[in-house]
């Protein structure tokens, strides 16, 4: 099974978001090539961060009124909650499934990246929204994304 590694198709061109995710890919090849010995900390070592990762970007969704928030989340909860499950069955004796999950997570990742995370960064990018210190720099990009996005579905969740 190839794992997923860092590559400029990733790069989103917002510093923060990269550098998570770069962080995130090349947690899962640590997951994915584990000893058995260093599996389990590795993998709470991914899920940590990925808590931080999602939250992140929750955050920054529902501070800028992201049309796409409530399916984006709904993803990033959906996977914490494969990740516990994968964890749970490990405890339980599973003993492949969190370089399974580390893997699968990796092809999933290439697609969320690609669809959630490029437009949740188009939509920063476009607002003018400065991660360091929360601020909007152009409200009226902002006005005008809300007044469109209004009424309108939640598109995404079909392409989720
Ligand atoms: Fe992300
Ligand atoms: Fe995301």
């Amino acid at each position: 099974m190839a794992q997923l590694q860092w590559s400029e198709n990733l790069v989103l061109g917002m510093p923060q978001v990269d550098q998570t995710h770069q962080e995130f890919v090349a947690l899962l090849a640590t997951v994915a090539s584990a000893t058995e010995a260093q599996l389990r900390t590795l993998y709470l070592e991914l899920l940590a961060h990925t808590k931080v990762h999602f939250g992140m970007e929750d955050q920054w969704m529902q501070a800028t009124e992201f049309a796409s928030f409530h399916c984006h989340s709904m993803q990033h909860t959906m996977v914490l909650d494969v990740m516990q499950q994968a964890l749970d069955r490990y405890d339980e004796g599973d003993l492949e499934v969190l370089r399974v999950v580390a893997h699968e997570l990796g092809l999933w990742f290439e697609h969320h990246a690609d669809a959630m995370d490029a437009a949740l960064v188009g939509h920063l990018q476009k607002i003018g929204f400065d991660a360091t210190t929360g601020r909007i720099n152009n409200p009226e990009a902002l006005a005008r994304a809300s007044k469109a996005a209004c009424g309108e579905p939640d598109h995404a969740c079909a392409s989720a």
